[in-house]
C-alpha cells in the first residue's frame, strides 16, 4: 500500500472544524496523515504534567476515518516554561548572542538538561500511544540541525568540544602535532586552552576547524541517536521510526549517512523553491536531492513535507505554477520516494508560517491545488508495487562530509560552492536520464560502472586502493580538481606530487594550480577525438603534465599551453579521467556520452526540459516522464502540456 496524506494541525484550529477538516483530507484521497511535531506544550503544559487529552480525541476522529498516523516528536520546539526555567538550554551564536525562546529549534545538542526533557517527553508520548494501532510511524524531531541550528557556541559545547579532543587524542602533544600548532605559535599546554570557532582576526587553524564540524556531527548524532533509542525502547511493534531530511544537507554539520542509521526508512522534505527565489532551483539540482536521500539507507524513502503552496516566512517567492508540484511529486516517485505527504494541508492564520500556503489556502476554499492533490493521488495509488522497487544504477556519486568540511573550511575560490561541483559531474548523467546513486564514499561501490568523485580533495589511501581496484576491473572513474590534496586531519602532505594517492590511477601530474572566478571563464582547446572543440573552465584549474595519460583537452593561455586541462588515463581494463577544473556544462554532456555507450547504460536522449526516468517491477519496465518547461514537448509520440507528466509503460 502506499501512503498518501498531509501535515495536519488540528491545534490550530478551532476544534469544532476537525470533522470538516478530516472530510476534506479524506476527500483528496488521503489515507494518512502527520501531526504533532510542534505540540509539546499541547502535551505538557505545565512542568511534569503530562496530558493528552486533546490529541487522544484528535487520534479518536482520525481512527473513525480510517486515516493512519505518523507522529512527530515535539522535541523541535519546547515550551517558554522550559526555557524560562532552564535558560541554559538556548543555544547561542558564532557572536556568542543567545538565541532567545520565540522561533524554534533554539536548544543546545550539548544541554543536559534539555537532553532530560527531550527524553521524558518523548518516553511519555510514545508510552501512551504505543498500542496505538492508528500510529504506524514515529518521526524523531523535525529537521535536525535545520536553519543554522547545527551550529552552536556556548560554554557547554566549547567544553564537551575540548572533552571530545582529549578522548580522540592521546596527549596535548599529539594534537600540536597533528595539527601543526607551532603555526603562530599556537602550541597548548593543556586540552582547556583550545577555543572554539568563534571569530578571530583572519582565521582558524585548518585541523581545528574540521575537528570542530565533526565534534558538531557527534553532538547532533548523538542527540538523534538517544532519542531514537528512546522511541525504540517505548514503541509498539507495529510502529516504525524515521526522521526527516532538510534540504541544504551538504551545507549543514553533520553526517547523514550516520544521523538516518538507526532509522528504518528515511523521510525527506522536498522543497524546490522557497522564500524569496524568484524561480525553482534547476530540475537536476532536484533530482540530486532524491538520490541523495535515496542513497542514505540504499532504499526507497518517504517525503513527509511536500510542497504544493508557495512557501516562506517574512518573504514569499515563487507560485508553483498549475500542475507542477504535481509535476515534482512524479518527479520524487520516479527517483524513489514510495510514500508521499504534503505540506500542509492548510495555510495557517496566525503565527510565523501564515505564508506557508497548503493545500486549501485562508479562505478554506477547496480550490485549484486541492484539485490537484486529489488528481495525483488518484493517478499514483495503483503504483504502489512500482514505488517500492528496488533502483538499480549504474553510475554512482560520492560524497564525504569530512571532504566538504574540508572544503569549508577553506574554500580556496571565492565562488567555490561544494554543491555545485557535485552537481557539474552529476548534470551530465542526468541529462543523459540515466539513473545515478549519490552515496557516501565509504560505501561498497564495486558493482558500478561509473564512478563519479568530484572535488574528493580528502583522500585516504583506503579510498584510493578501492577505486584502483574498481579501474583495474573495467570500471571508469571521473575525478574533478584537486583531488588527493589532503589527509585526515586536513593536512598537506610533504613531499607528495597531487593527485598524491591517486597519481598512478589518474597517470597525470599537478605542476601548479590557479583559482579562479565563476565569470573568469578560460578558454580550452580539444586533442584527440576532441581535436578542435572549444570548451572553457571557471572557478578553478589544475595545471596537469600528463604522463601515462592522454590528453583530452589543453589550456590556450599564454604561459600554460603545454598543460592538460581534461585527461583520460587507461588503468587495468578501465578509465580514468581527470578533469582538471571547473569545465562547462556542454562540453562535460558530451564527455560522459562515450562513457555511458562504451558501458551499454541505459539513458534516453529527450527534449530540453523534459525528465525521463526508468524504473522497473515485476510489473514490467516503466517511464516516469516529466515536462519541467512552460513549453508544450514531445517525447516520443506524446506531447506534454506545461508542465505534465505521466508514466508510461513500456512494451
Ligand atoms: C519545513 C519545516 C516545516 C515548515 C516548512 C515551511 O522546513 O519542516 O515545519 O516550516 O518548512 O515551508
Amino acid at each position: 500500500m502506499t501512503y498518501l496524506g498531509v501535515d495536519y494541525y488540528p491545534e490550530h484550529w478551532p476544534e469544532e472544524m476537525i470533522d470538516e477538516d478530516i472530510n476534506g483530507i479524506k476527500g483528496l484521497g488521503a489515507n494518512i496523515v502527520r501531526i504533532g511535531e510542534f505540540a509539546w506544550h499541547r502535551m505538557e503544559p505545565e512542568e511534569g504534567r503530562f496530558d493528552f487529552s486533546y490529541f487522544d480525541g484528535v487520534m479518536k476522529k482520525l481512527k473513525e476515518a480510517g486515516l493512519s498516523v505518523m507522529f512527530g516528536t515535539p522535541t523541535a520546539t519546547f515550551p517558554a516554561w522550559l526555557a524560562k526555567k532552564h535558560p541554559s538550554i538556548l543555544s547561542e551564536d558564532e557572536q556568542g548572542q543567545t538565541r532567545v525562546f520565540g522561533g524554534r529549534r533554539q536548544y543546545c545538542f550539548n544541554s543536559d538538561k534539555y537532553k532530560e526533557y527531550a527524553a521524558r517527553i518523548t518516553r511519555e508520548l510514545v508510552a501512551h500511544y504505543k498500542d496505538e494501532e492508528a500510529i504506524i510511524s514515529w518521526q524523531i524531531d523535525n529537521e535536525i540541525g535545520h536553519e543554522g541550528s547545527d551550529l552552536c557556541y556556548c560554554d557547554q559545547c566549547h567544553q564537551a568540544f575540548q572533552k571530545y579532543l582529549e578522548k580522540k587524542y592521546a596527549s596535548i602533544e599529539e594534537l600540536n602535532e597533528t595539527w601543526g600548532t607551532i603555526f603562530w605559535g599556537q602550541t597548548y599546554n593543556d586540552f582547556s586552552e583550545i577555543p572554539h570557532p568563534k571569530p578571530t582576526i583572519t582565521t582558524h587553524n585548518p585541523s581545528l576547524k574540521l575537528e570542530w564540524a565533526r565534534f558538531r556531527s557527534y553532538s547532533i548524532n548523538s542527540f538523534t541517536h538517544e532519542m531514537t533509542e528512546i522511541v525504540r525502547e517505548c514503541k509498539g511493534g507495529h510502529q516504525t521510526v524515521t526522521t526527516n531530511v532538510s534540504g541544504g544537507f551538504f551545507n549543514k554539520s553533520f553526517d547523514h549517512e550516520e544521523n538516518v542509521e538507526p532509522m528504518d526508512f528515511v523521510s525527506y522534505d522536498n522543497y524546490p523553491v522557497w522564500g524569496g527565489l524568484e524561480k525553482p532551483v534547476p530540475r537536476e539540482s532536484i533530482a540530486m536531492t532524491h538520490d541523495f536521500n535515496r542513497g542514505l539507507l540504499d532504499q526507497n524513502y518517504w517525503i513527509v513535507e511536500e510542497l504544493m503552496g508557495a512557501q516562506g516566512h517574512d518573504v514569499i517567492g515563487y507560485l508553483p505554477r498549475p500542475d507542477q508540484a504535481k509535476m515534482w511529486s512524479y518527479q520524487a516517485f520516479a527517483h524513489g520516494c514510495s510514500n508521499m505527504l504534503y505540506f500542509r494541508w492548510r495555510g495557517m492564520t496566525k503565527g510565523a508560517e501564515q505564508f506557508c500556503f497548503g493545500v486549501v489556502d485562508h479562505d478554506n476554499v477547496y480550490g485549484r491545488k486541492y484539485k490537484e492533490v486529489q488528481s495525483l493521488f488518484s493517478s499514483i495509488k495503483d503504483h504502489s508495487r512500482l514505488l517500492d522497487a528496488k533502483i538499480e544504477a549504474d553510475v554512482a556519486v560520492l560524497y564525504d562530509y569530512d571532504n566538504i568540511w574540508s572544503w569549508r573550511a577553506q574554500i580556496q575560490s571565492k565562488d567555490f560552492d561544494f554543491n555545485e561541483e557535485l552537481l557539474r559531474l552529476y548534470r551530465p548523467f542526468y541529462q543523459w536520464n540515466t539513473a545515478i546513486d549519490v552515496i557516501p564514499a565509504g560505501r561498497d561501490f564495486s558493482g558500478y560502472k561509473v564512478v563519479v568523485v568530484p572535488v574528493m580533495q580528502m583522500m585516504e589511501q583506503g579510498l584510493a586502493d578501492r577505486l584502483h581496484a574498481f579501474a583495474d576491473r573495467g570500471g571508469t572513474v571521473i575525478f574533478s580538481y584537486r583531488t588527493g590534496l589532503k589527509d585526515k586531519d586536513n593536512n598537506i602532505r610533504l613531499g607528495e606530487t597531487l593527485p598524491g594517492p591517486v597519481s598512478k590511477l589518474v597517470g597525470a601530474r599537478v605542476e601548479e594550480i590557479e583559482s579562479l572566478t565563476k565569470e573568469h571563464r578560460l578558454a580550452i582547446r580539444g586533442e584527440e577525438e576532441w581535436e578542435g572543440a572549444a570548451a572553457y573552465v571557471s572557478v578553478w584549474r589544475d595545471l596537469l603534465v600528463a604522463e601515462e595519460a592522454e590528453v583530452l583537452f589543453r589550456y590556450t593561455d599564454t604561459f600554460y599551453k603545454q598543460f592538460a586541462a581534461v585527461t583520460r588515463n587507461r588503468y587495468g581494463s578501465g578509465d580514468v579521467y581527470y578533469i582538471g577544473g571547473g569545465l562547462d556544462a556542454d562540453t562535460l554532456k558530451e564527455l560522459v556520452q562515450p562513457i555511458i555507450e562504451k558501458h551499454g547504460i541505459f539513458h534516453v536522449e529527450s527534449e530540453e526540459d523534459v525528465e525521463v526516468y526508468r524504473r522497473t517491477s515485476e510489473e514490467g519496465s516503466f517511464l516516469f516522464v516529466m515536462n519541467h518547461g512552460e513549453e508544450v514537448r514531445s517525447f516520443e509520440d506524446v506531447e506534454l502540456a506545461p508542465y505534465e507528466s505521466r508514466i508510461i509503460k513500456q512494451e
